[in-house]
């Protein structure tokens, strides 16, 4: 066999170990499930005692299905096709007459959990990079190979509604607390604990009471029906099928995706054949992509030193220490710094729960007024106020005090980069590292290479976002750099329709509607809309900015932060009424802008390609992410909406 190999040992157990040949990650292609089954048909001939099945790379366990052969599935016969061939063979993995055991370290996800799901038992490692889960909603379609119906009956309807429905994953504790693991242990005894749960075959587990009741009929009626409604809060049926039809299939066919006949909404065939799956997947190759942007340098960081402890600063600080690097933070005074040092808290207390982490995490955080960190630092980036002769200063003198080696980068927004190195004895030290805030939810960060930069040390800047676990996106110097660039003519133009009388929440419902996490409006309150009022003068669109937005910046009303912006805010959410009408053509009115600038910014070559606008759309300004991104979305929409202009947009 090529990718699967098996062992047996002393015990009469037989160890399968799945180790994909020509891939550093494990996933089921049609060719590995085909040997699976070869594997199967040998062990029926000789069945063993136990069957563990694991994997054979340091990385994980299984990633899923192999999302490349997506691209293969054009009709309804090679949707089915694929759907069943997993299918198929985990009813028979099921159905095997000897136990089955599936021993999880490391990422275990979508076809992967549905393969150990199949098993009779699970042993998942206490380690940080054990993840399980069913991501498939993200990708715009179902868990075909029986994920729907047997996660369900494993740990109840709520608990795996939760997993199917939002495509989340969780570590190994929780796997073992929601009863989805048998065990959890630390690496060195897993094996041993593999082999004794097989030689004492402990019944399987079954749901108990009053968790199965979640189980008969009408309490699946009354669970789908309730979780219906709380998807059509998140996501429209039209825009995102998948979740909708991940409820029909479980609730009238058993998780059975070959069940529904053609032309059942929740048929797989038109699921897998539908733009929202080809442009889900099209999202996560994007992201594949920008993941490979940072591989390109492997120069490793344990140092960074961040001036500046406001904002960004602050919570660029609280991020890489919550990575596991050592982060110095300075501002010109300690009590400067005691707000970052808060939020910090609070991040590590919401993402890493355990205390002794916790600690680790804040131990990892040290304040730094006099700037003894840079001497020492690998990184050093600077996010001191948006001034220039500050920023020039402060590198002046960085430059003189850092290793050789260290990177030197700037969060600035707006100021061209060149200006800034023009301080520095070698201008070619300098890159852009541009974050978005909020820092813990913006995954992109531009990584923007100056006139002078030095390539190599671009690339090092894009390893490292990737090293602190964010997208690299390279962009060239310019105004906007791309993500900004791209927003303020939308965001303009929104605030330019609430000029004209359209309610702030129609604005808002409009671009829901169109697909947007998030409306114009809100989210220009959310940014801050002095922010919104610099980053439009910066691009031009100071000529006459939009007449409200400009009154409530000299009035100090700057949206969320300042509890009143085109909204009220209270406890962090706007306050608004229910959009009354919203006029036709408006969210195409809102979304032309920003595809026009989009191929503006690409014709400039601010990003390399067409793809990588469409990353930083996504990833950076949130555009719809089943509309594939705003050139893509032009692509299918067969317009080309011209370029807005200042006299259209402002
Ligand atoms: P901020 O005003 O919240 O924080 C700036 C901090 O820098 C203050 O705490 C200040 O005391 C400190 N500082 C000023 N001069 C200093 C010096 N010489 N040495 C040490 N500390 C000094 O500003 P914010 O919003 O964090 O912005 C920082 C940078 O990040 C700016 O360049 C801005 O353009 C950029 N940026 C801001 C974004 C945002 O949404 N706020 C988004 C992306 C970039």
């Amino acid at each position: 066999m090529e990718h699967w190999s098996v062992v047996r040992d002393d015990d009469g157990l037989a160890w399968l170990t799945f180790d994909r040949a020509g891939a550093t990650t494990n996933t089921l292609s049609q060719a590995v499930l085909a040997e699976f089954n070869g594997a199967l048909d040998a062990l029926q001939a000789d069945p063993p005692k136990g069957l563990v099945i694991r994997s054979g790379k340091a990385n994980g366990f299984i990633a899923g299905a192999d999302v490349d052969e997506f691209g293969d599935v054009h009709d309804a016969q090679a949707a089915r096709a694929l759907v069943q061939r997993g299918w198929d063979t985990f009813e028979r993995l099921a159905a095997v007459a000897y136990p089955t055991l599936a021993l999880i370290r490391g990422f275990c996800l979508g076809g992967g959990l549905e393969l150990a799901l199949a098993c009779r038992y699970r042993v998942v490692v206490d380690d940080p990079a054990t993840r399980l889960g069913l991501p498939e909603v993200m990708l715009g379609i179902v868990p075909g190979w029986g994920g729907i119906k047997r996660l369900p009956r494993l740990i109840g309807a709520p608990a795996a509604l939760d997993l199917l429905l939002t495509g989340k994953t969780i570590d190994a504790r929780k796997a073992r607390r929601l009863g989805l693991a048998d065990e959890c242990v630390p690496a060195r005894i897993m094996d041993n604990t593999a082999r004794g749960v097989l030689l004492a075959r402990p019944a399987p587990r079954v749901l108990r009471f009053p968790l199965s009741l979640t189980l008969l009929p009408l309490a699946r009626r009354l669970i789908a029906a309730k979780a219906r409604k709380a998807v059509a809060r998140r996501a429209r049926r039209e825009h995102y099928p998948a979740p909708y039809a991940i409820l029909d299939l479980w609730e009238r066919y058993d998780g059975n995706a070959l069940a529904p006949p053609a032309g059942d909404p929740a048929a797989i065939d038109g699921l897998l054949a539908s733009p929202t799956a080809a442009n889900l997947i099209r999202v996560f190759h994007l992201q594949e992509r920008l993941k490979a942007l940072g591989k390109a340098s492997a120069a490793t960081v344990a140092r960074v030193h961040v001036v500046g402890g406001g904002t960004m600063g602050g919570d660029i600080a609280a991020w890489c220490a919550l990575r596991g690097m050592t982060v110095t933070l300075q501002d010109q005074d300690a009590q400067r710094l005691a707000p970052a040092m808060k939020r910090a808290a609070k991040l590590f207390t919401e993402r890493l729960k355990d205390p002794r982490r916790i600690r680790d995490a804040l131990d990892r955080l040290i304040p730094d007024v006099q700037g003894d960190g840079v001497a020492r630092a690998d990184v050093i980036i600077e996010a001191i106020y948006e001034n220039v002769d500050a920023k020039r200063a402060l590198f002046n003198d960085v430059e003189k005090r850092a290793k050789t080696d260290a990177l030197l980068a700037t969060n600035t927004s707006s100021i061209p980069l060149e200006e800034i190195a023009g301080a520095l004895r070698d201008p070619a030290r300098l890159i852009g590292l541009h974050f978005f805030n909020p820092v813990a939810r913006m995954m992109l960060v531009e990584v923007v290479a100056g006139r002078d930069s030095d390539p190599a040390l671009v690339a090092r800047g894009a390893a490292f976002v990737r090293g602190i676990d964010k997208l690299p996106l390279p962009v060239k110097s310019a105004p906007g750099f791309l993500v900004n660039r791209v927003l303020a003519p939308y965001l303009m133009t929104a605030m330019r329709c609430v000029d004209e009388g359209v309610a702030p929440e129609a604005v808002d419902a409009a671009a829901v509607a169109f697909g947007m996490p998030m409306g114009p409006i809100e989210l220009a309150d959310t940014v801050g809309l002095d922010i919104c009022l610099a980053v439009g003068r910066m691009l031009g669109h100071e000529d006459e900015p939009p007449r409200r937005l400009a009154e409530r910046v000299a009035a100090g009303q700057l949206g969320k932060k300042s509890g009143q912006g085109f909204y009220a805010w209270v406890n962090g959410r706007p306050q608004k009424q229910a959009a009354q009408s919203v006029p036709a053509g408006l969210g195409q009115r809102l979304v032309d802008p920003l595809v026009a600038e989009a191929k503006a910014a690409l014709a400039e070559g601010i990003v390399d390609d067409a793809d990588l606008v469409d990353a930083g759309a996504i990833f950076g300004a949130g555009f719809a992410p089943f509309r594939g991104g705003p050139l893509q979305y032009a692509r299918a929409a067969g317009g080309s909406p011209q370029r807005a202009t200042n006299a259209t947009v402002v």
